[in-house]
């Protein structure tokens, strides 16, 4: 959206901000025709630091006009994670100039005596009552203090059945997500937690508790999202699911799913959370911040630094007797013209959709090639039962630990597809229908790729297109 061609790796398709740095999305709500996307960003520079939320706003998820800064860093205390919730009936007694107002609830990081390594994290509440454009933050906050060095990133929704409002929040070094109740935003009461559990190698941050719909039936079951850092599944920061129920008070997984899974399988997503409030019957939309932690300062971008992942809308399916979430990247509104032949080099965005038949020794895949030395290789190692996605020969040279093969375990049941969007610095994969998505970040010295088969007999279909920026 009218960024400067010259920028090598400005991503196309998905969300960067004009100049400096972001990790987590924040605050994701749709609100009079509005998708809202608030973001971790640092007004000053190209790494972490003076975190505030930077703010951008889009009808259609894939075009975003970037806002002035919404929440600033103010008087010793940083904005850190968290949501915004439409308060339709004035259930807080803040939206003096009307209702709706949406209200912003979000982890104040207060640092002591100037010594970076002591803090304190408590939950504060902003209003807005002009669309998200000026707020004010509440004069009583915080509203939530356990007087905790660790305690973070509220993920607040509307629960209708317990006619209240509803937190999860992460107590990081504990490996608990913590669920609290209100009917004003302003009184909490802890009604129950969850953790430690799955994967609890690093902090835990970033909580989401969602009602997923399960596809092709009238039910729906209960996911909570928490991201790991360090100790995700490829090493830095990475992001575990958990299926379960949830009966307005507690979060438990069901039996028959004890397993976690991953929302992404790849490096590069961190801290998804899903939009609050949307038009009643859509599926939940997810959206993440496309980096990891491990290398995340010293991508080569300027100058900003950091992006989102697209969009995906979420549904549950019952394959091989679990849940698994499904992941739907949008995007097809994009579409450009269809290619007519996928091994003709066409510049970047490109989306490729392709069926796969695995050759005698098992393997089935497509390469994603840049020029004669780069390429990114994406396919399934039918006798190992591994999805990958290898880009140890994307990029130039950009940190330690960033030439990697990410893996994940194929699901033997579903067809070998894959949905390959190709960004200016990103490789975004949907594969199985998307029961696995598979999100990594990519340098290369070329912004033109052509889709081959990856291995002389795989047999492969594929349908690509341009997508419009
Ligand atoms: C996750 C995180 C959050 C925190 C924010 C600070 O990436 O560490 O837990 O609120 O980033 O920027």
């Amino acid at each position: 959206v009218g960024f400067a061609q010259s920028e090598p790796y400005r991503p196309q398709v998905h969300f960067s901000p004009r100049e400096h740095w972001t990790n987590d999305p924040n605050g994701l709500v749709y609100f009079e025709g509005e998708y809202h996307l608030f973001y971790q960003y640092n007004p000053q520079g190209d790494v972490w630091g003076h975190m505030s939320w930077g703010h951008a706003v889009s009808k259609d998820l894939l075009h975003w006009q970037e806002l002035p800064v919404a929440l600033p860093e103010h008087g010793g205390e940083m904005i850190f994670t968290g949501s915004v919730v439409v308060d339709e009936r004035n259930s807080s007694g803040l939206c003096a100039g009307g209702t709706p107002c949406m209200v912003a609830v979000y982890t104040g990081h207060h640092i002591i005596g100037g010594d970076s390594k002591r803090y304190t994290q408590d939950q504060n509440l902003a209003v807005s009552q002009d669309r998200g454009r000026t707020w004010s933050f509440y004069k009583g906050n915080p509203v939530l203090d356990l007087h905790m060095k660790e305690f973070r990133d509220p993920s607040v929704t509307w629960n209708e059945p317990r006619k209240a409002w509803l937190m999860a929040v992460a107590l990081p070094d504990d490996h608990v997500v913590a669920m609290y109740s209100s009917p004003d935003l302003k009184k909490w009461e802890k009604i129950s937690s969850f953790g430690p559990a799955g994967d609890v190698a690093g902090q835990w941050e970033c909580p989401d508790l969602l009602k997923v719909p399960v596809e092709g039936s009238a039910e729906s079951v209960w996911a909570l999202k928490v991201g790991l850092n360090p100790g995700g599944l490829q090493g830095g920061s990475g992001e575990q699911y958990f299926i379960g129920t949830f009966d307005g008070t507690s979060f438990k997984r069901l039996p028959s799913q004890q397993e976690n899974g991953w929302t992404d399988w790849g490096k590069d997503s961190y801290c998804a959370i899903s939009y609050n409030h949307l038009p009643a019957g859509e599926k939940p939309v997810l959206l993440g911040w496309m980096s990891n932690w491990e290398y995340a300062a010293e991508v080569p971008t300027k100058p900003w630094r950091g992006q989102m992942t697209l969009p995906r809308r979420l549904s549950a399916r019952l394959v091989e007797g679990k849940y698994v979430l499904v992941q739907q990247p949008v995007v097809e509104a994009l579409h450009g013209a269809e290619l007519k032949d996928a091994s003709a080099a066409v510049a970047t965005p490109v989306e490729y959709r392709v069926s796969l038949q695995p050759d005698k020794a098992g393997s089935a895949g497509v390469r994603v090639r840049y020029d004669a030395t780069h390429w990114v290789d994406v396919g399934f190692d039918v006798k190992r039962g591994v999805m990958f996605v290898d880009r140890s020969h994307s990029s130039v040279p950009v940190a330690k630990g960033f030439a990697v093969r990410t893996e994940a375990k194929m699901l033997r049941s579903l067809p070998l597809d894959l949905d390959v969007i190709v960004d200016a610095s990103s490789v975004e994969v949907f594969a199985q229908q998307g029961a696995i998505a598979m999100t990594n970040l990519v340098y290369p010295p070329s912004g033109q790729v052509a889709l081959e088969p990856l291995g002389a007999e795989v047999k492969m279909r594929a349908r690509g297109w341009t997508l419009r920026k």
